[in-house]
């Protein structure tokens, strides 16, 4: 059996293992696959331990970055990104470190939900590490506008000004838009707290624009709310995009790509 796991603290509520040993069982891969607490202040030394043996892993909060650091090299996603959500030991012992958020995203839009990117105007509420993490796959759908809306101006456009070269993306305030988009994705974390970024109602065309929380809960989010009440054509969690992340990890380490369909039912079923 191949050893994977997740790195985090904290991380008992971690979704991850259930997801990869649904895809294990799935696929027939012989692989394990825990949730492990690593240590605020020695990252890298668990980190190290663990792949003594272990193949590959997750790394969630708060952790992404140090990862990023440790990795010996890394795909152009995760570099752009500045952070990384997947290492796998590779066969000279050496680590490379990933992040698949962006695609998994992108994946969860495009063929989970059917929702053509390229041509899009399309609006990204943050500045935080999920935002950073999904402009490069985002921006590869090429799509008509990329807008990204911060509550810290200046960090939109720091974000803004570094993916520049990989697209049209542009800096805003929440209060500076009026115009209806295609697409919305909350990046933020005000749905953590039940709050919402104060967006003008008039950015959802109703019938037309696409919502979309990157947080996900038993019940619907505070911004998914929102958009329904606004008419939006439809109100998504980020269930999706966790499963759907994990999909792609696991096409890293096993080569394999799971059908992450019947899996997001089962965590559906089991959120509910
Ligand atoms: N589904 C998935 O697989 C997945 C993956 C990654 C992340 N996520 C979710 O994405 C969200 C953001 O994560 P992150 O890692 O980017 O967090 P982060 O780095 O801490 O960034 C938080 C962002 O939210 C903004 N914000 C916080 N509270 C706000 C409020 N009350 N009103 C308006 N804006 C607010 C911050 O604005 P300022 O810059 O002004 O502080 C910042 O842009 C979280 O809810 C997380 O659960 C989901």
């Amino acid at each position: 059996m191949d050893r994977y796991g997740v790195f985090g603290n904290p991380i008992g509520h971690s979704k991850s293992p259930l997801i990869h040993r649904l895809f294990a069982e799935q696929t027939g891969e012989p692989l394990s696959y825990e949730a492990l607490l690593a240590p605020l202040d020695d990252f890298a030394g668990f980190a190290r331990r663990f792949f003594a043996e272990g193949k590959g892993a997750n790394v969630t909060v708060p952790f992404k970055e140090q990862a990023f650091q440790l990795a010996d090299s890394l795909t152009a996603r995760a570099q752009r990104a500045g952070a990384v959500n997947t290492l796998k030991k590779l066969d000279d012992g050496s680590l490379l470190g990933d992040n698949t958020d962006g695609a998994g995203l992108v994946r969860d839009l495009m063929v989970n939900a059917g929702f053509e990117l390229r041509g899009k105007r399309i609006l990204l509420l943050g500045a935080g590490g999920a935002v950073r993490g999904v402009l490069e796959p985002m921006l590869a759908q090429q799509p008509a506008a990329l807008v990204i809306a911060n509550r810290t101006v200046a960090k939109a456009e720091q974000l803004a000004s570094e993916f520049a070269d990989l697209g049209p993306v542009v800096a805003s305030g929440f209060d500076w838009l009026d115009a209806p988009l295609d697409l919305i994705i909350n990046g933020t974390s005000a749905s953590l707290a039940g709050e919402l970024p104060p967006i003008a109602a008039s950015l959802i065309e109703p019938g037309h624009t696409l919502c979309y929380d990157m947080m996900y809960g038993k019940q619907p989010t505070a911004f998914n709310c929102w958009a329904a009440e606004q008419g939006a054509a439809r109100a998504l969690d980020g269930l999706g995009m966790l499963v759907e992340q994990a999909a792609e990890a696991f096409l890293l380490w096993r080569g394999v790509r799971p059908d992450s369909a019947p899996v997001l039912a089962e965590m559906r079923r089991q959120l509910a």
